[in-house]
């Protein structure tokens, strides 16, 4: 109980490793030292052992004597032991090792950083465009903001600027859809009509600051701007093309499709693939080929599900 308390060791483990270490080094040079000595005392042994005892008198080999060739290997054992203690050892002792780790962990450490802060630049990006999303719901929530539009099975949509098909009951559905409201489209579209839709008004959009168009034709810089645009219609219409199809998908609630039953190769513009978990198909209607129409055709009304 009242005994003497025992001694606890008051070095760590790190300083009992470098001491470790110390000690071994000083044995391994001590080692080579004494390797040194045995060899140039065994080295004038051999010579003597040969010249004076004429031990071997008469071995050579290509006319050498036979302990130049055993001091030969002598000496190549000696310099392998040297570059083993000064060399090898140095550069991959314990000291080293750490060294190494060291500078391992720094990079690591250093990359992890970055990643961090590539993360919080994304998550930042990912926050906007939610709020951004959000904001054009909130807009577009009072209205039916529909999207309309005539694809191939292939989504293809358009080729240089113009349609690939000609199909006068999908025109005139597009004309009894539209008339009266607001039809929003990409420059691009508004470029390949002649003149403007008549009962329509056009919401043209285009990155453009002085894009001339004529009277009666608003012209804004951002599907955003469209949307509040048409704030007065309580369905206005997307019509494309490609570009504003691909921006609006999200924010619509509804799609007119005619979906045109035939594969087009060689177009260059094209509708984004349907999401059918996004979108319900509320109708559909089917059309033959007659002598007005080249394809097949169905009318297909999707909701946002
Ligand atoms: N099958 C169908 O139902 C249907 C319907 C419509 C069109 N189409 C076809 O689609 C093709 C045209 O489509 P497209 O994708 O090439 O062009 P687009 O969508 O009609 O127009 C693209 C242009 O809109 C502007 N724009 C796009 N996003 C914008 C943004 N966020 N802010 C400001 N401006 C923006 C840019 O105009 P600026 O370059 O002036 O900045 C851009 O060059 C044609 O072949 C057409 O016939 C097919």
């Amino acid at each position: 109980m009242f005994g003497k308390k025992k001694e606890t060791p008051q070095i760590d483990k790190e300083q009992l490793e470098l001491i470790e270490n110390a000690q071994k080094r000083i044995r391994q040079k001590k080692r080579l030292y004494i390797h040194f000595v045995i060899f140039l005392i065994g080295a004038v042994f051999l010579i003597l052992a040969q010249t004076i005892l004429g031990i071997g008198k008469d071995t050579k080999l290509f006319g050498i004597e036979w302990f130049v060739y055993a001091i030969l290997i002598w000496l190549f054992l000696f310099i392998y032991h040297f570059i083993n203690v000064f060399i090898t050892n140095k550069f991959m002792n314990k000291e080293w090792e750490n060294q190494q780790i060291e500078k391992l962990v720094a990079k690591q450490r250093n990359r992890i950083d970055e990643l961090k802060t590539q993360l919080q630049k994304e998550d930042k990006h990912i926050a906007e465009t939610e709020v951004y999303q959000e904001k054009i719901k909130a807009k577009t929530s009072q209205q039916n903001l529909t999207i309309i539009v005539a694809a191939g099975e292939n989504n293809a949509i358009g080729k240089d600027n113009d349609l690939i098909w000609h199909l006068s009951e999908d025109l005139k559905r597009f004309k009894r859809l539209t008339s009266g409201h607001h039809i929003i489209m990409g420059r691009k579209t508004f470029e390949s009509f002649p003149k403007p839709l008549p009962n329509r008004t056009h919401v043209v959009i285009t990155r453009q600051i002085d894009y001339k168009v004529p009277e009666g034709v608003i012209v804004v810089n951002s599907l955003t701007d469209a949307i509040d645009a048409v704030k007065s219609d309580n369905q206005p219409f997307i019509i494309g093309g490609g570009e504003i199809y691909k921006q609006a998908m999200p924010l619509a609630n509804t799609l007119e499709l005619t979906r045109v039953h035939h594969s087009f190769e060689g177009a260059d513009t094209f509708f984004p693939e349907i999401d059918k978990s996004q979108w319900k198909e509320t109708s559909r209607i089917f059309n033959a080929i007659d002598d007005k129409h080249d394809y097949e055709f169905s009318f297909v009304s999707y909701v946002r599900a």
